[in-house]
């Protein structure tokens, strides 16, 4: 398959036990060798049931916007770097994230960042704000309570990892406190977020499609501007 143009990116965000289960009696006999290889050192059922969502996930978007049979995609699947697409080469950008019970991929013509977070146990997030966000984010969490303070770290925080996986780097407290998030038109950087999940895209093309409707229906994201310190 030649070179395609994506002038838009397309987003597809679903829970992940389904496909998973699809993915067990079907894809799991067709993975690529770097793919096998990964999930062979896959030792938790979570993890596992994840990573197969994902591939699965990330072949229907292709066949879906490409065309051709979701199998017939072979992907890599490197260590700390999203998948790319080894056949039929198309240059087009790969992005996953899984939490909780959901599962998100993306295509996009350059790289984007993607990340979903779901609420986990209960903690001080005044104290994680202390490591991974700068003195202005601080301040605004410092001013709000209990379940909205919350919310306000995952969505900084979901919206910080993005910003760092678009980049393929980790995500280190030091390197955290580095990206500034400030709501605000005129950025590349959008997050949806309600009680049970928060998602953050970052993109220098603007908004994707949804590929299928999802928990976000048609609700509009809320905007940021980035500013990274630690960028070069
Ligand atoms: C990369 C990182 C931010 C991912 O965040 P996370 O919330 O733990 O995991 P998510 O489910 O959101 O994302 C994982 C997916 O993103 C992709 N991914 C992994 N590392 C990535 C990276 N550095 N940048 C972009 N995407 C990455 C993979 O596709 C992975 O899914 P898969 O393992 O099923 O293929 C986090 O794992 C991290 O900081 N890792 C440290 C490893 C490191 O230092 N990597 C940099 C290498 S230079």
């Amino acid at each position: 398959m030649a070179e395609q143009p994506l002038t838009r990116a397309v987003l597809w965000l679903e829970r992940t036990a389904p496909l998973a289960a699809e993915a067990e009696t079907g894809l799991v006999a067709v993975l690529s060798a770097p793919e096998r290889a990964r999930l062979d050192r896959i030792t938790s059922a979570k993890r596992r049931a994840e990573f197969l969502a994902g591939r699965l996930l990330l072949r229907r978007l292709l066949a879906g916007t490409f065309g051709g049979d979701p199998f017939g995609w072979v992907l890599s699947a490197p260590d700390d770097l999203p998948p790319t697409v080894l056949s039929p080469a198309n240059g087009v950008h790969l992005a996953l994230s899984h939490s909780g019970e959901w599962v998100a991929g993306a295509l996009s013509a350059t790289p984007a960042g993607l990340d979903l977070e779901t609420p986990g146990r209960p903690r001080d997030t005044l104290a994680l704000a202390a490591a991974v966000c700068t003195p202005d984010e601080r301040a605004h969490l410092a001013g709000l309570e209990g379940p909205a303070r919350d919310a306000a770290f995952r969505e900084r925080w979901t919206l910080k990892e993005a910003w760092l996986k678009r980049r393929t780097e980790g995500a280190s407290p030091g390197r955290l406190a580095q990206v500034a998030t400030c709501l605000g038109d005129g950025g590349d950087a959008w997050t949806w977020a309600d009680a049970g999940l928060t998602l953050a895209w970052v993109h220098e093309g603007g908004l994707p499609a949804w590929f299928r409707p999802g928990p976000f229906g048609d609700r509009p994201p809320a905007a940021w501007r980035v500013a990274d310190s630690g960028g070069h």
